[in-house]
């Protein structure tokens, strides 16, 4: 096809789709910056749409727009009719499942202001994407099929929008073409979406009907189709519509440290991304959470030094005095700091397969701080289509829900409605390293506050020495049946004869006293083994040597126990013994129950075993006895003192 002229690439230096953001943005320094996401179900044309702006603001290079025109030949695109989403769905793979399947950040500019567009996929699985892209928006805009009008998907990432905290939404009304530019179906379109939006407290939104293959509404001259619209084009809503530098006036000075940078001993910056308010030097400041006083030397950047930095710049801080602060210490307005707590009520969007597992330990990261977080079993779930509050045990792939978190130490936060820079966080699995969740913390549990170590005068040494020896936790794993209790018992019997201070956990017994609430789903497990551990350590600061007997079946609750005691105190050892020997052997006959579905989540059968990567100590049972086995761990510890 002949390209049109108009269409020609006007200046090569502002193509994209730009690699280099830093470079790109420093073109258009002086224009306004909006970041927008779009988001819509598979087929409501999104990728089109975004092709068409890219297009339509000749930001297209010229070997891009030349492949595009191929690749619509290929799949057979008919006419003058460029396909657009091949612009966009730019992996092949993406391109044959036929979605979208990442946050693609595009970056296009028109006279009057740059855009940065996160384009997220439309598919219910990927809401991850959506939250990623949404993080950082300032508006929405929600692509509706205007010949299936408000779907599941729409309300889905309206309320995400709306959660995260984007307050501007643009309704689009796509392929106004295939309805023959029907006024009333998109008026109809247009009173749903108001009823839904109304719900969830969108207070306002711009509706406009488009095409995107076509082109009608997006750029700006009024389409000729819709002689009855005399609203804004899309391009002129989004180059127009006023966003607020809400982070500058929310809230007082904040910016958590990113890196401390130190390049001479004459020098010591602290470099991060403000996330609110405004700086200048002599401004008095405070460290957050160690509450360090100082004031503001100067603000070093690469263009020299500034009198004034707002929410939303990076910068190098310098303080007057030489206090104490790090990577994830937050610098802010000594009147007005953010709090630290290590508790709190938050909204969770769970975007894993693998549901959420209360009572597990997750890398939380907010900001530049990672701690480890646990999550409670939620309060509610929330019910997208319905806005009801759903009793959840749990959060699966795609949920929304609320509950209480905690962390292993305090971190500095603010509620998220104040500050998205410190009040979003997200979670990760700490063995897959796989984002997991995302999240918003509501306040600050007090409780913690409240709550103090109270230092006790005999310490855990004293014991130790009283009992003259060193104490440890010897942590027996493996399946029901492997032997554990069995052969825990022998090595204990063997300490008791060389005068050592034991005690054995066993799980059965545990189970009838202290662990009598609890049975076997993944849940329970994990509390089982998070309560045994604690028993375990205060054993320890008692001085003994604990020998604990749980199947403990997952990896991240044994870990979660070895970081809780002491690295050199604590003794992982897997008692080997394949499921089929040990379901052959079936002492207590649970296999056989398990077998016949009779008893639910045994472990090796309907619940997982994931075995040690790298124990301590490996005892296997086919190949040794009990008194082997017993020996040869007894001989791995010594010596004892
Ligand atoms: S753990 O998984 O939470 O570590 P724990 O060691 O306390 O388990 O308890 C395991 C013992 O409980 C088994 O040895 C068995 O006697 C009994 N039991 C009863 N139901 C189950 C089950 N569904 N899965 C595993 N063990 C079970």
């Amino acid at each position: 096809m002949a390209r049109d002229a108009s269409h020609e690439p006007a200046y090569k230096a502002d193509s994209l789709i730009a690699e280099d953001i830093d470079a790109y943005l420093e073109q258009h320094q002086n224009k306004g910056l909006l970041r927008f996401i779009t988001c819509g179900s598979v087929d409501d044309g999104k990728s089109t749409l975004i092709g068409r702006l890219l297009y339509d603001s000749k930001m297209i290079f010229e070997d891009q727009l030349a492949s595009l025109e191929a690749d619509s030949k290929k799949v057979g695109t008919q006419g003058q009719d460029l396909d657009f989403a091949l612009l966009v769905d730019g992996l092949a793979a993406e391109r044959e499942q036929g979605i979208t399947i990442d946050v693609a950040y595009r970056f296009f500019a028109t006279q009057k202001r740059k855009f940065i567009v996160a384009d997220t996929p439309g598919h219910e699985q990927y809401t991850r994407n959506m939250v990623t892209g949404a993080s950082t928006a300032d508006l929405a805009v929600i692509l509706v099929d205007a010949r299936k009008g408000v779907l599941v998907q729409t309300r889905r990432h309206s309320y995400l929008a709306h959660l995260i905290g984007i307050r501007h939404l643009v309704l689009a009304v796509n392929k106004m073409d295939l309805v023959d530019y029907d006024r009333e179906t998109f008026e109809s379109i247009v009173a749903d979406y108001r009823a839904f939006a109304e719900q969830i407290g969108i207070e306002d939104f711009t509706a406009i009907p488009i095409s995107g293959f076509k082109g009608d509404n997006i750029t700006a001259a009024p389409s000729p189709a819709t002689p009855w619209y005399d609203g804004p084009s899309l391009i002129d809503h989004l180059e127009t519509v006023e966003i607020a530098n809400t982070a500058a006036q929310a809230r007082s000075f904040a910016m958590p440290v990113q890196w401390v940078n130190r390049p001479n001993l004459d020098f010591r910056g602290f470099s991060g991304l403000i996330a609110g308010g405004t700086v200048k030097p002599g401004d008095p400041v405070r460290i957050v959470p160690s509450g360090k006083t100082s004031t503001i030397k100067s603000i070093v950047t690469f263009d020299g030094e500034w009198d004034e930095a707002v929410a939303g710049q990076s910068v190098t801080l310098t303080l007057e005095d030489e206090v104490d602060c790090s990577r994830g210490d937050v610098i802010a307005a000594a009147e007005d700091p953010p709090e630290a707590s290590d508790q709190f009520e938050a909204t969770i969007v769970w975007m894993n397969d693998e549901a959420l597992k209360p009572g597990r330990g997750y890398w939380l990261k907010l900001g530049t701080q990672t701690v480890t977080a646990t999550v409670q079993e939620p309060k509610y779930e929330i019910n997208v289509n319905t806005l009801e509050q759903l009793a959840a045990k749990s959060l699966t792939l795609n949920a929304i829900g609320v509950a209480e978190l905690r962390t292993d130490r305090p971190i500095v936060f603010e509620p998220y409605a104040d500050s998205r820079a410190l009040g979003g966080f997200i979670l990760i699995d700490k063995i897959t390293n796989a984002t997991v969740g995302a999240g918003m913390l509501h306040f600050s549990l007090r409780r913690a506050q409240n709550v103090h170590w109270q230092p006790t005068t005999i310490t855990r040494e004293d014991h130790a020495a009283m009992k003259n020896q060193r104490p440890r936790v010897l942590w027996f794993t493996g399946l029901s049946g492997s032997g554990k209790s069995t052969i825990a018992n022998a090595v204990e019997q063997k300490l008791n004869l060389m005068n050592r201070h034991t005690f054995l956990l066993d799980g059965d017994n545990v189970r009838h006293g202290l662990n009598r609430d609890l049975g076997f789903t993944e849940a329970d497990r994990i509390e089982n083994i998070r309560r045994v551990g604690e028993v375990a350590k205060l054993m320890t600061d008692a001085g003994l040597i604990v020998l604990t007997a749980f199947i403990s079946p997952f990896r991240a609750e044994r870990q979660m126990v070895r970081a809780m005691i002491d690295e050199c105190e604590f003794i992982e050892i897997f008692v080997d013994t394949p499921l089929e020997v040990a379901e052959a052997r079936d002492v207590k006959g649970l296999y056989k129950k398990a077998r016949s579905g009779q008893l639910k989540n045994f472990t090796g059968i309907d619940s997982p075993y994931e075995e040690p990567e790298a124990p301590e100590i490996r005892v296997n049972t086919v190949e040794m006895t009990v008194e082997e086995a017993a020996d040869y761990i007894v001989s791995r510890i010594l010596p004892l003192k």
